[in-house]
């Protein structure tokens, strides 16, 4: 068992085919090695520029989702440079967990609050667990929203389904935020996709007939989940984004973004998504 925090770069590994790197920009995870296959998906027009935030792995969106008038779209946690609070370590055989740190102080702050924001990863041989915690430190209550923003590797977009929405009802931001019926078990992506689905609890399961795998992503706290994919029109409008990646990548997004989060000052949110891979 191994670790290394290499500047920009924290990584966790258990051996040789289990590994989890996570990028102090963003905190963005940008890679998930289980038993030696890619569990997520990166472009390969992903910029690492330290500036723009990484398209792929997983991006955090705090403390907005969506565009917002005082920051960047998915907000400043994503595109800002975290410390490492805690370095990889092995409290228990099998596993390894990282902490990274992010405070006002590291921001811009044009948000305005004090605040700290930790984020714990734990690799095991079968899951990845991504546990958030955001403290007030302002003497005044502050609202927001966030949400895990996890890009996954598939074979065929089309060929695949994400289960967990039976008769949930969603709001589709490619039609300009209109409300459906979700009456199936299953999406499935056969054009440009971007749903918001209010409280549903999951787990999802991201089927892929092609692989030997299921990935289940649990969540706690997160009630929200975000279903997207660019399709061919999103892909040419992404400059970091291959015109024909959509094909490869899914994004099923825990968050919690219908309703905002309301902390007082020095109460603590604390939300996690716990992904583990089950062999066929
Ligand atoms: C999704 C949003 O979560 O992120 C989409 O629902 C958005 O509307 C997508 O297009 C990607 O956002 P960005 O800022 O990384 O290009």
């Amino acid at each position: 068992m191994a670790s290394a925090t290499v500047d920009d770069l924290v990584m966790l590994e258990l051996d040789a085919n289990n590994s989890v790197s996570v990028s102090r920009h963003g905190a963005t995870v940008t890679s998930w090695r289980h038993k030696g296959e890619e569990i997520l998906f990166l472009s390969s027009k992903a910029v690492f520029d330290n500036v723009k935030a990484i398209r792929g792995g997983v991006p955090i969106c705090f403390p907005q989702f969506g565009p917002w008038d005082l920051g960047p779209q998915h907000g400043f946690a994503r595109t800002a440079r975290w410390s490492v609070y805690h370095p990889p370590t092995s409290l228990d055989e099998g596993t390894i967990t990282a902490i990274l740190e992010l405070n006002d102080q590291q921001t811009d702050n044009a948000w305005g609050y004090k605040f700290t924001l930790l984020y714990s990863i734990t690799l095991t041989h079968t899951t990845l667990e991504l546990k958030v915690g955001v403290e007030n430190n302002s003497p005044k209550p502050f609202d927001f929203t966030i949400l895990l923003h996890p890009y996954f590797s598939v074979s065929n977009v089309e060929a695949i389904s994400v289960t967990g929405f039976e008769n949930s009802h969603y709001f589709d931001k490619n039609k300009d935020g209109a409300k459906f019926v979700q009456k199936e078990n299953e999406v499935k992506i056969t054009s440009a996709t971007d749903k918001i689905f209010p409280n549903v609890i999951g787990p999802h399961a991201l089927l892929d007939p092609n692989k030997n795998r299921v990935v289940v992503i649990h969540k706690e706290n997160f009630p929200d989940t975000v279903v997207w994919n660019p399709w061919t029109e999103g892909a040419k409008k992404m400059s970091d984004f291959g015109d024909d990646e959509f094909a490869h990548m899914v994004c099923v997004e825990p968050g919690f973004v219908s309703n905002r989060v309301c902390l007082e000052p020095n109460q603590e949110f604390n939300a996690s998504m716990t992904l583990s891979v089950e062999m066929k």
